[in-house]
This record gives C-alpha cells, sequence and structure tokens, in this order.
C-alpha cells in the first residue's frame, strides 16, 4: 500500500489509465461489424456441418444407416469413427491429453464407444445448414445401449481418491498442523454438509468454428475460444503439424466463462470436416449442445468442519469434497484452495472423492473452486456468527489472515479491511438487526447478508508488440482474447498511456496466433499479463528512440548517457535538465524513421499456481515477488426479499467492494464485478442442470429450461473498488477482476436468505421448495 508502482514512477502518461473510456469496439459490435467465429460468410466454397449426438448414454454403436441421409441433396459427407481421417495424435491415452492440452482424454469418432448422452458419434457436411441439420436427422445410428451411471450419487457409483491416480488435474490431500486433534479438543464445532448443482456456462456465442485449409498443409480457424495459442498448440498437435501451419484467429468472442478456455471435439472435428470436403466449413453448437459439447461445473458436496474457541477464533477447518467425473479424466474444482487461506488458522486439511459416471469431463468454470469453496466457508462462517452471538462482519475480522495461512508468505497487497469497511458503511450494515427472521417489509422477510471474496494471482506471462509511427499514431499487438470483457478498450488505454498518445490515435489488435503470443483470457491473467505486456512494448519503444536520439549529432542529446535521458509526454529530455530534449516525431524525421517497433514481455503473478496453467508458461523470475501470497479480496453484501408463502427470494440491494490492484477502466471493471455478482446469484437462486438418474441425460438443456437472471430478477448494484496499488504482481500493478465478482456470492445470498427466514439452505441452487 505504501509504494507507488512502476508504472507512475517512470511514466506519468496520458492519465487515461483507469477512465471509465467507451469500448473502443462498442461501435463494431452494435454495427454487426463484429465477426465472430461463425460469421466468417464469404470464404470461398463455405459448407456447413452439424453433428449428430448420441441420445443413449452408455452403449457401442452397432452400424449407422447413411442411405437416406446420403440421398438428400447437397450431402457432401457424413464422417463417423469408421471414416474419421487418421489424426497424429488424440487426447485418448495420458501422453496424448498431456501434448494436446486437452481437458478431456476422450475424443469422440475413434471408437464405437459411447460414454456420455450428447456425445458426438457423426459429423454431417451440407451445402447449407438447413441441409446438413435435415441430412443430420435421417442419419440412423445403431446402439447397444447399457445402463449408466449418472452422478456420485447413484447407487453403482464408486468414490475413488483422485489423488492416488494423480494426473495433475486434481489438487492433492493437503494436511497442515493437527486438524483431527485440534477439531476434537475445540469448544465449538460444526459439521455441514453443502451441495452444489451442475452448472453450464453458457455464453451467449456458442462454441463455433470455421475451418479453411488453405493448402493440404496449411489451415487458418476461426475459432470460439478463450486461447488462440493453446488452441493452435491442440489442433497442431492432433495433426501432426508444426505451429506455424496452424493460425487460429479470434477477434470477437461472446463471453466463455471457462468453457472455451481449452479445447472440445468440435473444433478438431470441424477441422477434419474441411479436409474431408476440400472445402471451408462452419460449425456451430446448438444451445442444447451447449450442454454436452464444452464442460461444465460439476455436481458436488462439501463436508466443512470448523472447529473454534468461544469467542470465535477458528482453530480447525477440515474440508472434503466429493463430485462426479467422467470415465476418463480426475478433474475437480480445487475447492479446498479459498478454505486454506481466507481465515487466519493452524490446523488444516482438506480431501476429494470422485465417482466415475457417464458424463463428460467437467472443467473450469469462472472461478473453479473459489465459487462453489466459499459457499461452503462463507456460509459456516455465517453459522458460527450466529452460534456465538456474533455480528458476521466481526467473526471475519477475529480471523483475519494477516499473512497467508497456507504458505506462511505475506500478501503482495491485501486491502480486505478497507473492503469490509467501505462496503458495510454503503450497506448501512451497522443498521442490521442481528435476530434472523424478525425483519418485515409488510408480507415479505428481510434478510442482509455478507460474504468474502477472494481470487488467486495466478503466474503467467505475455508478449506484445508496439509500432509508434512519426505521425504519432500506434499499432500495438499481442495475441490475447477479448471475451466480451474489455480487453481491447484497456489495452488501448495503457498503450496510449505509455506511449502519450490520444485514445484514438492508438489501435490495439489481438486474437491471432500471428500476433506475439499472449496466454489463455482465463484464470483472470489477461488484464495483467497483457497490461504488462502492452506497457514493457512501449518502454522498448522509448529505449530504442533514445539510443536513436543520442547517437544524432543535431539531437540536443547527442552523446547524452541514455540512462540519463527520460521520456515525458513523448518528449525525450534529460532527466537533470528537462528543457534539453525534443519529440519523438523530430527525431524520427530526422533519422527518416518512419516508424519503431518495441517488443515486451509482460510477467504477472510468482509461481504461486503451477504454471502448466498457463498456455506460455516459461520460468518465473525469482525475485522478491515470488516470496509473496498475491490475492485479491472483496466484499459482497446482499439485501433479500423472501415471500414466506411462496418460498420465493429477490435479491433487492447489492454491494460490492474489491482490492484488486490497479483498476484500468472504471466502467468496463464496473460492469465486470456487475457481470459476476449476477453470474453467483445465478448460481446461488436459478442455475442448475438436472441430470436424469436412469438416463444420465440432462432434462433442461436450454436456455428456456435452465434459469438464469433476467434485468428484473437484479436490483441496482453498487461496485467500488478500493484503491490498491501492489508493486510486486507485475509492470502494472493489475491483478484482474474476471472471477474475483462472483467468489462469495452466493454465500452472501445465502447467508440474507438465513437472516430473512431463519432457515439454513446448503444446497444449491436455493429454489422456493428450499425455503418452504
Ligand atoms: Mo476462467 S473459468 O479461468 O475462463
Amino acid at each position: 500500500m505504501d509504494t507507488e508502482p512502476r508504472f507512475f514512477e517512470t511514466n506519468p502518461g496520458s492519465g487515461v489509465v483507469g477512465q471509465p473510456l467507451d469500448r473502443v469496439d462498442g461501435r463494431a459490435k452494435v454495427m454487426g461489424q463484429a465477426k465472430y467465429s461463425a460469421e466468417f460468410n464469404s470464404l470461398p466454397g463455405l459448407v456447413h456441418a452439424v453433428l449428430k449426438t448420441s441420445d443413449v448414454a452408455k452403449g457401442r454403436i452397432t452400424g449407422f444407416d447413411t442411405s437416406a441421409a446420403l440421398k438428400q441433396p447437397g450431402v457432401l459427407a457424413i464422417l463417423t469413427h469408421q471414416n474419421l481421417p487418421k489424426l497424429a495424435k488424440t487426447p485418448n491415452d495420458a501422453e496424448g491429453k498431456k501434448a494436446i492440452g486437452a481437458p478431456m482424454g476422450f475424443l469422440p469418432l475413434t471408437s464405437d464407444q459411447i460414454h456420455y448422452a450428447g456425445q458426438p458419434v457423426a459429423v454431417v457436411v451440407a451445402d447449407t445448414l438447413e441441409r446438413a441439420q435435415y441430412a443430420a436427422a435421417l442419419l440412423k445410428v445403431q446402439v447397444a445401449a447399457e445402463k449408466p451411471i449418472a452422478s456420485y450419487e447413484d447407487p453403482q457409483a464408486k468414490l475413488f481418491d483422485p489423488t492416488k491416480v494423480q494426473d495433475g488435474k486434481t489438487p492433492a490431500h493437503t494436511v497442515r498442523g493437527n486438524p483431527q486433534q485440534a477439531f476434537a479438543a475445540a469448544p465449538v464445532q460444526l459439521t455441514h454438509r453443502y451441495t452444489h448443482a451442475t452448472n453450464h456456462h453458457n455464453p451467449m456465442e456458442p462454441g463455433a468454428t470455421t475451418a479453411h485449409w488453405e493448402a493440404p498443409d496449411r489451415l487458418t480457424i476461426y475459432d470460439a475460444t478463450q486461447g488462440v495459442t493453446r488452441t493452435q498448440k491442440a489442433v497442431s498437435t492432433m495433426l501432426g503439424l508444426s505451429a506455424e501451419q496452424v493460425r487460429v484467429v479470434t477477434k470477437y468472442l461472446g463471453g466463455g466463462f471457462g468453457c472455451k478456455g481449452s479445447s472440445w471435439p468440435h473444433t478438431i472435428l470441424t477441422v477434419l470436416a474441411a479436409k474431408a470436403v476440400g472445402r471451408p466449413v462452419k460449425l456451430s453448437l446448438t444451445r442444447p449442445q451447449m450442454f454436452t459439447g464444452m464442460g461444465h461445473r460439476e455436481d458436488q458436496e462439501q463436508t466443512l468442519k470448523i472447529g473454534a474457541t468461544k469467542d470465535g477464533k477458528l482453530t480447525a477447518l477440515i474440508h472434503e469434497k466429493t463430485s462426479t467425473t467422467s470415465p476418463w479424466d480426475n478433474y475437480a474444482e480445487p475447492n479446498s484452495k479459498i478454505i486454506n487461506l481466507l481465515y487466519a488458522c493452524d490446523n488444516f486439511e482438506s480431501s476429494y472423492q470422485l465417482a466415475r459416471a457417464n458424463v463428460m469431463t467437467s472443467t473450469f468454470t469462472r472461478a473453479p473452486g473459489e465459487a462453489p469453496g466459499s459457499f461452503a466457508i462463507e456460509c459456516s462462517m455465517d453459522d458460527l456468527a450466529y452460534q456465538l452471538g456474533l455480528d458476521p462482519l466481526e467473526i471475519r475480522l477475529r480471523n483475519y489472515a494477516e499473512k497467508d495461512p497456507g504458505t506462511g508468505q505475506p500478501w503482495s497487497s491485501k486491502s480486505l479491511r478497507q473492503c469490509y469497511a467501505r462496503g458495510a458503511e454503503l450497506f448501512g450494515w451497522s443498521k442490521r438487526n442481528p435476530k434472523a427472521g424478525a425483519t418485515r417489509d409488510g408480507r415479505l422477510l428481510v434478510g442482509w447478508g455478507m460474504a468474502t471474496a477472494s481470487y488467486p494471482v495466478h503466474n503467467s506471462q505475455g508478449t506484445a508488440r508496439a509500432r509508434l509511427y512519426a505521425d504519432g499514431h500506434a499499432v500495438v499487438q499481442s495475441g490475447a482474447t477479448d471475451l466480451g470483457t474489455g480487453t481491447y478498450t484497456v489495452m488501448t488505454q495503457v498503450a496510449a498511456d505509455a506511449l502519450f498518445l490520444p485514445v484514438d490515435k492508438v489501435r490495439f489488435e489481438l486474437g491471432d496466433t500471428k500476433l506475439p503470443t499472449a496466454p489463455n483470457s482465463g484464470g483472470s491473467v489477461a488484464a495483467g499479463t497483457v497490461s504488462s505486456s502492452v506497457y514493457m512494448a512501449a518502454q522498448d519503444v522509448w529505449q530504442k528512440l533514445i539510443k536513436v536520439a543520442v547517437l544524432d549529432k543535431k539531437s540536443p542529446l547527442y552523446r547524452a548517457k541514455p540512462a540519463d535521458v527520460e521520456v515525458k509526454q513523448g518528449r525525450l529530455q534529460l532527466k537533470a535538465n528537462p528543457q534539453k530534449g525534443e519529440g519523438f516525431a523530430v527525431i524520427m524525421k530526422r533519422a527518416e524513421m518512419a516508424d519503431i517497433e518495441g517488443n515486451g514481455q509482460g510477467r504477472y503473478g510468482s509461481g504461486y499456481e503451477d504454471a502448466q496453467g498457463a498456455a506460455n508458461a516459461g520460468p518465473t523470475k525469482k525475485d522478491e515477488a515470488g516470496d509473496h501470497s498475491m490475492h485479491s479480496f472483496g466484499a459482497h453484501f446482499c439485501e433479500v426479499k423472501v415471500d414466506p408463502d411462496l418460498g420465493t427470494v429477490r435479491v433487492t440491494r447489492w454491494v460490492s467492494v474489491h482490492g484488486a490492484g490497479r483498476i484500468l477502466n472504471a466502467k468496463t471493471a464496473r460492469s465486470q464485478i456487475i457481470g459476476g455478482s449476477i453470474f453467483g446469484i445465478g448460481a446461488a437462486l436459478m442455475e442448475g442442470t438436472v441430470r436424469d438418474q436412469h438416463y444420465a441425460r440432462y432434462t433442461n438443456a436450454s436456455l428456456a429450461d435452465y434459469h438464469i437472471p433476467v434485468n428484473a430478477d437484479i436490483p441496482d448494484m453498487t461496485v467500488e473498488f478500493v484503491d490498491e496499488h501492489d508493486p510486486y504482481i507485475n509492470a502494472m500493478g493489475v491483478k484482474g477482476i474476471g472471477e474475483i465478482s462472483m467468489v462469495g456470492v452466493s454465500a452472501a445470498v445465502a447467508n440474507a436468505v438465513f437472516h430473512a427466514t431463519g432457515k439454513r439452505v446448503r444446497s444449491l441452487p436455493i429454489t422456493p421448495d428450499k425455503i418452504l
């Protein structure tokens, strides 16, 4: 908090960083000029593919009847496991899975096995979408069905400890101190079980791929992905091509929430279909296919034991998670990580159990682990407060972690106290009636709840290129992704600031593997990684230009030491004598330079997380940054009104205050916190995909049946950020806010529901039947 970030130490800039700039891509989007991955319709000879999927969740394909489908006009190909072009590598074995970086260790159409309902069994290609759809409907698939297992709750399901078959995806069994003993000895003991429904990401833009083979060994893919480099690696490895032979372009993305954070079967299947028919092919998942095509947040339960002293100090935390996984993978969201670091507690244990079921592999879903993990710890903390007669905010302050309880490291920065204080003030928390079920507004029960939020600064690095033109404009590039949350805009601001140009003189380009590599826009790393890369690229421009000036006999800076020169407002001048200097354009024109290019690498984080998580992770710089624990923190405050007769819950007030380092754009940041909080309110009150326990099929795989909040469900939301300066995390001091926005949200809602009704619902979503 006391250290000014490096950014402003070196560069006061134009001051545009942090300003609520309108989206630079907003106009293109509302004018329909922003091209999404399924909108490259002018490719020569473009044709359409659709997936035929299995209704059966388990069994074997015994044959196909393609005769009626193939007779239809315009049908070009039907690909099945019998005729799919052979791949150099598939994720079907551990080595292939690792090489590809796929989330899912099984590629459909590589065998006759059916492992889950909705699994693609054929790709049908035709000259129009309608003809492809009709032919897919006529295609008959013969299946020998078997009885599937639907979830970990199925009596046939066998639970196993994934740490015994460690594949690097599941967090290990963790023990710190003497948890069992400490719990047994604790004067206050709570044991609670929490369940969380299956959730699906459902971004507005579905998974979509357009594949164009420009030559037999050269391919361009327009893919709805959160990371072009990661997709390039997956596809090129499967095809046995070099990365350079596969170009991936993602100029615009209509959301992702984690489901576009890895490569799923439809992408490579589209690429193979394009190969098979020798024409560009476009495939877009249907909304129902989005429920079986790109992963989900797994159905799960958690048991949390809390041991505490009579004055509310935690002495033991014991967490167990049980969840469903696929027939081949051992994925579980790491819920225990946030439980291990949120509060000071000397004794901690976490363990995981999985059961195989006939579902596809679950995957990262916005705040994977932190979202459901915070539901457990933050509801239990609320229970502890009531049990001891303490205010829910007070119990959290009594257990405030002054350092990372898991690692013992100091925080790189932590503004949680300020978040609590400011949030409570904005909300009016001090006026809260401590008694549950005691506040009414007419017939309605009124409840106030709060919860803590936190999200790690994952380890990552990226690169960027900045080209400054003598005429006073710049083009800045990085192969990053804009999920729709504002990467184009904030990077334009960072570049304008660092190059001392007006924002309308800067063009920022992203979303192409031809550009300098950047990590996936996932794990909240994009803002911090790409902004520091852009900043470093701009510094490289200035360093190169300083060298030009000091070698130029006509420059007032001739023979100055480069280290003695600074750049202020685009003017290169002597630090000791600012009168001596000149503008960059003068130097460039005299040297007959039309433009100058700088390159930069931005590092983000400390190695707190496994470096494998980032697409381009390399060795971490081992300096004092690595000695710190890096996290964002925040607090949510929620008011609900509950109808005691109908059991309906409405969120009527909302306050979120976060400390997340430098905020690059006040408007897009506020929107992101609002969006994440609404995402969390959805998980708290509405969202849940129901898997039929007999057929292992989803019963509500549509946006009509999978309920998410609409505008009328959400009140005006108050969002603030604490002014937080973190000198350790990256050159820009940016932590990122994509995921912290939803951490703790479901607990804040559940805690408000308890305060309103006196009824504790530990099962998400909190639907009316659970209230009554
Ligand atoms: Mo996010 S779940 O890391 O895309």
